[in-house]
C-alpha cells in the first residue's frame, strides 16, 4: 500500500514513520500542498494523506481518481477542504475526528491569557532588559463571562478550563446538549461576553458568523479567539472593528487567507497580504500560524489513527471514521452499520 503525504513537515514524517513502518504501508512524502498542478504526484499510489490547506475541490478529485487513488485520508479533523459530495461515489475520505482536543483548548487559554495579561509584550521587554511595567496592565479573568460558540470536543474542554478560572461560561450551539451548561442565542452571547471564542466547524452557515452586524452587538472591547477556521471570521470587518476601538484584542490561530503564508517561515519576504500584516502589526492582536493542534500526544495521535484508517479501509472495505456525503449527516455514515454506501 502506498500513501502519497502532501504538504509534509519535518514532524508529520517522524510522527508517522514510527507508527507507520510496522504496518506494511510505504509512505512517500511530498512538502508541496496538494492542489491541481501536484495531483499527478500520486499517480499509482493506493491513497493520498492530506492536511488542511492541501486542496481537495472537484478537479483535484477527478485527477485522482483518474490516477487510481482510492481514499484520501485526512490527517486532521476538519474537512472543509474537502468536496466530499464530489468524492462520493469515486473516492473514499477518512479523517481524524479527534486527536488532542485539550492541545487546542489549552491554546486557546494560552492566547487568552497572553492576551489579557500581555505576556507577548513582557517577554520582549525583559528580554532587553527592559522592565518597566507601563503599559501591561491587564484583566482578571475571574468572574469574567466567555462565550464559547461551538461545545463540541473542543469547545466543551475550552469551558472547563474557563470554569476552571472562575469565569462565567455561556454557550451558543447549532445542537444544544442537555449537559448542564448554559446555552443562550448568538444574540445574548454577543451581547454578553467579555471574551468570545470559536469552535464550530467552518460551514456554509458559520463563514463569516463574525462580521460587522455581529461585531456591533458585541461589548466594547470584547477579546475574540478562533482557534478554529480563519474564515468564521470576516477579518476584513474584525480590522474595521479593531480600528474602532471596539474589539479589545484578537487572538488568532487561524486566518481565512491562511494557507499562502502560515506553516513557511516567510521571515525576509515581503508580506503581500495587506490586511494580515495590518492585523500583526496591531499591539492587541496576536497571531500564531495554525499552531493549536501540534503536541506531542495530537501528533502521535493523528498518524496512529490515520494509520489504523487506512489499513482498515484497505482491509475491511469499511472504517468507522469514513465521511460519507449519502448519509446526510457527513460523520455519520452507514458504516457504524458496518455498511458501506457505494
Ligand atoms: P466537534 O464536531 O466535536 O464540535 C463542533 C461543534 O460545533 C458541535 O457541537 C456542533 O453542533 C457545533 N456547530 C456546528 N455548526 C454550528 C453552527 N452553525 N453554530 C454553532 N455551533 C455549531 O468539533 P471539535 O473537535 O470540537 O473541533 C471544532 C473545530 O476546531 C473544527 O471544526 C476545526 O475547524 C477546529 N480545529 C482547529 C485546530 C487547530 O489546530 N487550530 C485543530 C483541530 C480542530
Amino acid at each position: 500500500m502506498t500513501i502519497a503525504f502532501f504538504d509534509t513537515k519535518e514532524y508529520d514524517k517522524t510522527s508517522f514513520e514510527a507508527c507507520g513502518g510496522t504496518r506494511g504501508l510505504t509512505f512517500k512524502f511530498f512538502e508541496t500542498k496538494l492542489n491541481e498542478d501536484t495531483a499527478a504526484l500520486a499517480h499509482g499510489c493506493d491513497a493520498v494523506c492530506v492536511f488542511v490547506n492541501d486542496t481537495v475541490n472537484a478537479a483535484v478529485i477527478d485527477r485522482l481518481y483518474e490516477s487510481g487513488v482510492k481514499l484520501i485520508a485526512l490527517r486532521s479533523a476538519g474537512y472543509n477542504n474537502v468536496d466530499v459530495q464530489h468524492a462520493f461515489g469515486k473516492i473514499h475520505v477518512v479523517h481524524v475526528p479527534a486527536y488532542s482536543p485539550y492541545a487546542v483548548a489549552e491554546h486557546a487559554m494560552a492566547l487568552l491569557l497572553t492576551s489579557v495579561r500581555r505576556i507577548h509584550k513582557a517577554y520582549n521587554r525583559t528580554k532587553e532588559f527592559n522592565f518597566s511595567l507601563s503599559g501591561l496592565t491587564g484583566f482578571d479573568l475571574h468572574e469574567k463571562t466567555v462565550g464559547v460558540i461551538g461545545a463540541g470536543k473542543i469547545g466543551r474542554i475550552f469551558t472547563d478550563i474557563c470554569k476552571g478560572f472562575g469565569m462565567r461560561v455561556l454557550v451558543y450551539d447549532r445542537m444544544p446538549r442537555d449537559d448542564g451548561l448554559t446555552y443562550v442565542s448568538l444574540d445574548m452571547l454577543f451581547s454578553q461576553s467579555d471574551v468570545i471564542s470559536l469552535h464550530c466547524p467552518l460551514t456554509e452557515e458559520t463563514r463569516h458568523m463574525i462580521n460587522a452586524d455581529a461585531i456591533d452587538r458585541m461589548k466594547k472591547g470584547v477579546v475574540l479567539l478562533n482557534t478554529s477556521r480563519g474564515a468564521l471570521i470576516d477579518a476584513e470587518a474584525l480590522l474595521d472593528g479593531i480600528k474602532a476601538r471596539k474589539i479589545g484584542a484578537a487572538c488568532l490561530d487561524v486566518y481565512e487567507e491562511e494557507a499562502d503564508v502560515f506553516f513557511e517561515d516567510r521571515s525576509g519576504h515581503i508580506m503581500d497580504d495587506d490586511l494580515l500584516a495590518r492585523l500583526i502589526s496591531m499591539p492587541n492582536v496576536i497571531v500564531t500560524s495554525h499552531q493549536a493542534f501540534l503536541t506531542a500526544e495530537a501528533l502521535h495521535n493523528i498518524a496512529e489513527t490515520t494509520v489504523n484508517n487506512i489499513v482498515t479501509f484497505f482491509q475491511d472495505g469499511v472504517c468507522e471514521n469514513e465521511l460519507c456525503y449519502r448519509c446526510g449527516h457527513i460523520e455519520h455514515c452507514k458504516k457504524e452499520r458496518r455498511e458501506r454506501c457505494f
